[in-house]
C-alpha cells in the first residue's frame, strides 16, 4: 500500500466533494466492513474503493478476487486498484449504476462511500441498484462516522430497510460505526 496516503490526500484537495474523508479507512475498520462475509458466499461488489483499503480486507476475508467487484469513479484510484490487486474486476463508473453490473448471485454490496453527502436520487439508485444484485438474502454494508443510520429515512422507509449496527470502531480516523443492511421485500 505505499503511495496509498499521498495520492488519497492528493485527491482529496482535487475531487473534495468525491472523497469527503479526511483519511482512508483504517484496517480495524476495514475488518470491520468485511467481517460477515462468507468466504464461499458468492461475489461481492465493492462501492467506492478509493485506494483499496476496504478492498484488501474483503481479499483477506478469504473472497478470491476474480469474485470481487470494485467500482469507483476516481481513474487514478481505479490505476491504483488495477496494479495493487492483479485479478480484481474494477469498474470506472458511478456506483448509481451498480444495478446494470453483470454479476450473478452477489451476496454483498460493502460500501466506502459517502452515502450522506449524497443527493436523495444518486443514494436511491444506489441502494435500489444494490438491492436488485443481493435480493432478499444478501445485505448492503456501509461504515458512518454520524449518529444516525447512513441511509436517508424516506428511502429506508420506502424499501423497508432494517438493519444491524457494528460497536464503534475507535481505532479509525475519525472513530466510525458499520451498517449491515437488508431489504426483506427485494
Ligand atoms: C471516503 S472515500 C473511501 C475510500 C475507501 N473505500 C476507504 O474506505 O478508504 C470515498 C470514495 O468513493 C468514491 N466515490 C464518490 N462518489 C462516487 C460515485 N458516485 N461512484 C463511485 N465512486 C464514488 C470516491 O472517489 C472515493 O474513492
Amino acid at each position: 500500500m505505499s503511495g496509498d496516503l499521498g495520492l488519497f490526500i492528493a485527491q482529496l484537495f482535487r475531487k473534495p466533494h468525491q472523497v469527503v474523508a479526511l483519511a482512508p479507512s483504517s484496517r480495524a475498520l476495514s475488518a470491520e466492513m468485511a467481517a460477515t462475509l462468507d468466504p464461499s458466499g458468492g461475489p461481492v461488489i465493492e462501492l467506492g474503493a478509493g485506494t483499496g483499503r476496504i478492498t484488501r480486507a474483503i481479499l483477506d476475508r478469504g473472497i478470491p478476487a476474480d469474485q470481487v467487484h470494485s467500482v469507483e469513479m476516481n481513474p487514478d484510484f481505479c490505476d491504483k486498484l488495477r496494479t495493487d490487486f492483479p485479478g480484481l474486476n474494477v469498474y470506472r463508473m458511478s456506483a448509481g449504476d451498480v444495478g446494470a453490473l453483470e454479476v450473478t448471485g452477489a451476496q454483498a454490496v460493502v460500501s466506502g462511500l459517502p452515502l450522506l453527502s449524497m443527493p436523495f436520487d444518486l443514494q436511491n439508485a444506489i441502494l435500489r441498484g444494490s438491492f436488485a444484485q443481493v435480493g432478499a438474502a444478501g445485505s448492503y454494508i456501509q461504515f458512518t462516522y454520524g449518529p444516525k443510520p447512513p441511509v436517508k429515512a424516506e428511502i429506508r422507509e420506502a424499501m423497508g430497510l432494517t438493519w444491524t449496527t457494528s460497536r464503534k470502531v475507535w481505532g479509525n480516523l475519525p472513530p466510525a460505526r458499520v451498517y449491515r443492511f437488508t431489504c426483506p421485500g427485494a
